[in-house]
């Protein structure tokens, strides 16, 4: 049997190479090829890959216990994690559900705010607000609250309704008048549907698969406060801003105003494993809590609070409490803030340790140029993954300078070969 791999189209890709192994910010190709891992692997690696103090963590926790059913049981990893994060989260944020993906973090979160509405006697409250441009997930819930899009095409008659926004985004760089568009149809979407809704649903400074669009934080605060005003609820998807991404822990932090829930995963175990959390207020956990059964959370998938995971999960922790990642994360910042202008690119844009662009015109995920961008990177030992013609560098928190010089001075030498491409 041969493999598929994910979003693919095999008829126009080389076979993928074998990565034999990867540390730090590299990966190690079996053909003694080295490549700067420029997306931190689908934006999961954070610390750098093979980080030794959640390598060790992993290797003691499978001497102890690796799995165990979660529903019955707890264990000191989940228990450490829980800790850990409780004392970085606002407080706001009472308990903690896990899962085991970013899609699968975002269901929980639609499950905990239809719940509590259901619980509260409004069943009607069921419709999520949720904008242009979005990703949240593959799976049918988190696909239903991402843009409709070549993504979702073929299986839109499954998806549910929402109500849509247009993004605080639309042009990617995040200008007056798309903030404007986005909270004059929110507000007038929350006066007319007021009673029907359950919660607005929204990636935080950045939409990332849907083009690394960027917004202010202020905007945010606009759509959270207006949301709040008609007495929803706010879900704060964190999966790639959290960790910091953005340039804070999570992205939350550089908002006055704070959402009801935030879900997190990819940077969660540090990249090593796959987990996801959804942090949720008292007042939606107390929606569930009852001496009637029939009003728990009827949600898990059989891997949640993987004991392996939640000790990669503490262990990012630790390093982040142990090394100085704020300040590796501002210098990559720095770093971005001094190549990307020498670029001759349309919409150059920045949130922390992101830097996007556009070639070739508008953002579009099928134009093929992204994926001989891909290509020429792959010459010159660097790994990126362009959004069709929308190029981003997301880079491990332990790339150096020399890295990121390296990747913007092999986009320059691209853009001279093809100068139909400037700006
Ligand atoms: C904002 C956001 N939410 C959810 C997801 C889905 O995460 P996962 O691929 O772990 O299911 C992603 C993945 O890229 C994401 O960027």
């Amino acid at each position: 049997m041969k493999l598929w791999q994910p979003f693919t189209q095999h008829a126009v890709t080389p076979p993928p190479p074998v990565v034999a192994r990867a540390e730090g910010a590299y990966l190690y190709l079996a053909d003694g090829r080295q490549l700067f891992d420029g997306i931190s692997s689908w934006w999961v690696t954070t610390h750098g890959h093979s980080h030794p103090v959640i390598r060790a963590a992993i290797v003691a926790q499978s001497e102890k216990l690796s799995q165990t059913i979660f529903a019955n049981f707890t264990h000191d990893a989940a228990n450490e994690f829980a800790d850990a994060l409780s004392r970085i989260i606002d407080p706001k944020f009472a308990r903690v559900f896990l899962s085991d993906s970013g899609s699968t973090a975002v269901e929980v979160a639609i499950n905990m705010v239809v719940g509590t509405w259901f619980h509260r006697g409004q069943p009607q409250r069921h419709k999520i607000i949720a904008f242009e441009n979005a990703y949240h997930g593959d799976t049918v819930g988190a696909a239903s609250v991402g843009a409709r899009s070549v993504f979702t095409r073929h299986g839109e008659p499954l998806l549910f309704e929402v109500l849509r926004v247009p993004s605080p985004a639309f042009a990617g760089a995040g200008s007056a008048e798309d903030a404007a568009r986005c909270l004059e149809v929110l507000a007038q979407t929350l006066r007319t549907h007021e009673n029907e809704i359950a919660a607005v649903m929204i990636e935080p400074l950045v939409q990332g698969a849907g083009g690394m669009k960027m917004y202010a934080p202020e905007i945010l605060d606009e759509i959270t406060r207006t949301a709040h005003a008609h007495d929803i609820f706010v879900v704060f998807d964190e999966v790639m801003t959290g960790f910091g991404r953005t340039g804070t822990m999570f992205a939350y932090q550089q908002c006055r105003e704070l959402p009801d829930i935030i879900a997190l995963a990819k940077g969660i175990t540090g990249g090593f494993l796959p987990m996801a959390a959804t942090l949720a207020t008292q007042e939606i956990f107390d929606a569930f809590y009852s001496t009637d059964r029939a009003r728990q959370l009827f949600y898990s998938t059989s891997y949640t609070g993987n004991a392996l995971a939640c000790a990669a999960a503490a262990a990012n922790l630790r390093v982040w409490r142990e090394e100085n990642t704020l300040e590796k994360i501002a210098a990559i910042n720095s770093w971005h803030q001094k190549f990307l202008p020498a670029l001759n690119v349309q919409n150059p844009r920045i949130r922390g340790t992101i830097a996007a662009f556009e070639i070739g015109g508008d953002a579009n995920y099928l134009a093929g140029i992204g994926a001989e961008l891909h290509q020429f990177c792959m010459t010159r030992g660097i790994f990126i993954r362009p959004l069709g013609n929308t190029v981003y560098l997301l880079p491990p928190y332990c790339a150096t300078e020399d890295d990121l010089k390296h990747c913007y001075e092999t986009m320059a030498e691209f853009l001279s070969q093809n100068t139909l491409l400037a700006a």
